[in-house]
């Protein structure tokens, strides 16, 4: 390979380890695309404002379709040699363009070039993962417009609290992913600005056209600051952090998933394709998926940790240490993005049993808060109403009783404003039903979130 694009001022060789240990082309070669990307358009506005030559431009542009034609027949040799995917590309289109090619990293830096290839790609990998999102919402809409008519336990501190519709429990994921959506539109803003052009750190002699590099590959602003440009990547620190979130969203959904499919719950069953037995224990049917998406979590909040770590206290403008920042961000991405997809999948394969929820819902006095807002409609105050509901569970617990099974006579030793009314009162029907206020479980209420999730979806 001879002397190194950067060896003029070198006399000795590079240590074997240490040309190991500071190459990084393992973990960017999947940048290639971005970078070849970045490299024509470099080439098109140097032409553009004759910088070099259109004939040169053109040869060159050509050459790159090679280079990418080769990487993509997986003909291209990597090696540690020639550190990164940016000088593997470069040297690449040397033997095939000869000296011409030595032209194309005028007027810049692999410090903007990086930044540029990292910026492309992840523009493309967070639109990706807004659609799986999608989906994945998608999925939650059909699945909680399938069973309006599922009522189960809702829970405070695990302990059975309210009865609420299974629908409703489901759009409020739909929401969480609504707000991790939100966040991954709103950090697109930030990625989607254009660094090519500021070189090194301090800008550049040549005339470079950088409003038309940034139009030519389709961003929405050139950067301002040449420094800021190079060393900038808060947009990495801000797609992990949201991915680390939307991960958080997913592993609470998968508790919840491993726990409704035990044996103890039994809310829902999970199908034979995406569960997985046990090597000693014929019975055993595991919900894997939802495991490894709960543990997959960690690994993002890892990378998050990563990736702040290694930014903080880096001093101006662009440091080796930011070579760094891919394998966590990469992984990011991949890990995200195979739990979303995993997922959307398994939702259209579980099985919800409205029996056993509803079983759920009659044991536990459920209807104690009822018991109180019945008093409490009464005339009682609310204080007075939960005291006597209290003692009427502890009564009724006492018995081995629900609050519905207790007799009137044994209601009106707690309080004379009890009628026989109170049987439909606390009834799950009835209780669902009065839960009219916004955003509660109340069944219209839901009906509408469920049907205005959907329009936003674009969903009929
Ligand atoms: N491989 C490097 C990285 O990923 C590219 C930039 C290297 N710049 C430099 N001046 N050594 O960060």
């Amino acid at each position: 390979m001879g002397e190194k694009m950067w060896g003029g001022r070198f006399s000795r060789k590079t240590d074997e380890l240490v040309e190991a240990f500071n190459a990084s082309i393992d973990v960017d070669k999947r940048l290639y695309e971005s970078d070849i990307q970045g490299s024509v358009a470099h080439l098109k506005m140097m032409a553009r404002e004759h910088i070099i030559s259109q004939e040169e431009a053109d040869i060159l542009i050509k050459g790159l379709g090679v280079v990418k034609e080769k990487i993509e027949a997986d003909e291209m040799v990597f090696s540690d040699e020639l550190e990164d995917i940016h000088m593997h590309v470069e040297y690449a289109l040397t033997q095939i363009c000869g000296d011409t090619a030595r032209k194309l990293h005028t007027g810049r830096s692999r410090n903007d070039q990086v930044a540029l290839d990292i910026r492309i790609y992840l523009k493309q990998e967070t639109r990706s993962v807004i659609d799986l999102l999608y989906r994945m919402q998608a999925n939650l809409i059909r699945m909680a417009r399938n069973h309006l008519d599922v009522v189960m336990p809702g829970y405070t501190h695990l302990q059975r609290a309210q009865p609420v519709l299974f629908s409703h429990h489901l759009m409020a994921y739909y929401e969480m992913f609504k707000r991790d959506i939100n966040r991954f539109e709103d950090c697109l803003k930030r990625i989607d600005v254009m660094p090519l052009g500021t070189a090194a750190l301090a800008g550049t002699t040549y005339p470079l056209n950088r409003e038309y590099t940034t139009r030519v590959l389709g961003f929405a602003k050139v950067s301002d600051n040449s420094i800021d440009s190079v060393s900038d990547r808060d947009f990495v620190m801000e797609f992990i952090s949201h991915a680390a979130i939307c991960m958080i969203h997913f592993s609470r959904l998968s508790e919840e998933l491993i726990l409704w499919s035990s044996s103890e719950f039994s809310f829902i069953t999970i199908s034979d394709a995406f569960t997985t037995g046990s090597s000693i224990m014929p019975q055993k049917k595991n919900p894997d998926v939802a495991e490894l998406v709960r543990g997959k979590t960690g690994r993002v909040v890892g990378n998050l940790v990563a990736v702040l770590t290694l930014m903080k206290s880096l001093p101006l403008a662009y440091n080796k240490d930011m070579q760094e920042d891919k394998e966590p961000l990469f992984d990011t991405v991949d890990t995200l993005k195979i739990c979303i997809d995993v997922y959307a999948r398994m939702f259209e394969n579980i099985t919800i049993h409205k029996d056993r929820m509803l079983a759920s819902c009659k044991q536990g006095f459920l209807n104690a808060t009822d018991l109180a807002d019945y008093l409490a409609a009464k005339g009682m105050p609310f204080r007075q109403a939960h005291s006597v509901a209290g003692k009427s569970v502890a009564y009724a617990l006492e018995k081995g009783k629900e609050l519905d099974d207790l007799a009137l006579e044994e209601f009106k030793q707690f309080s004379d404003l009890i009628e026989t009314d109170i049987y439909g009162f606390l009834s799950i029907d009835q209780m669902i039903a009065r839960r009219i206020s916004y955003g509660g479980t109340g069944l219209d209420n839901v009906k509408k979130a469920v049907d205005k999730a959907a329009g936003e979806l674009g969903l009929k």
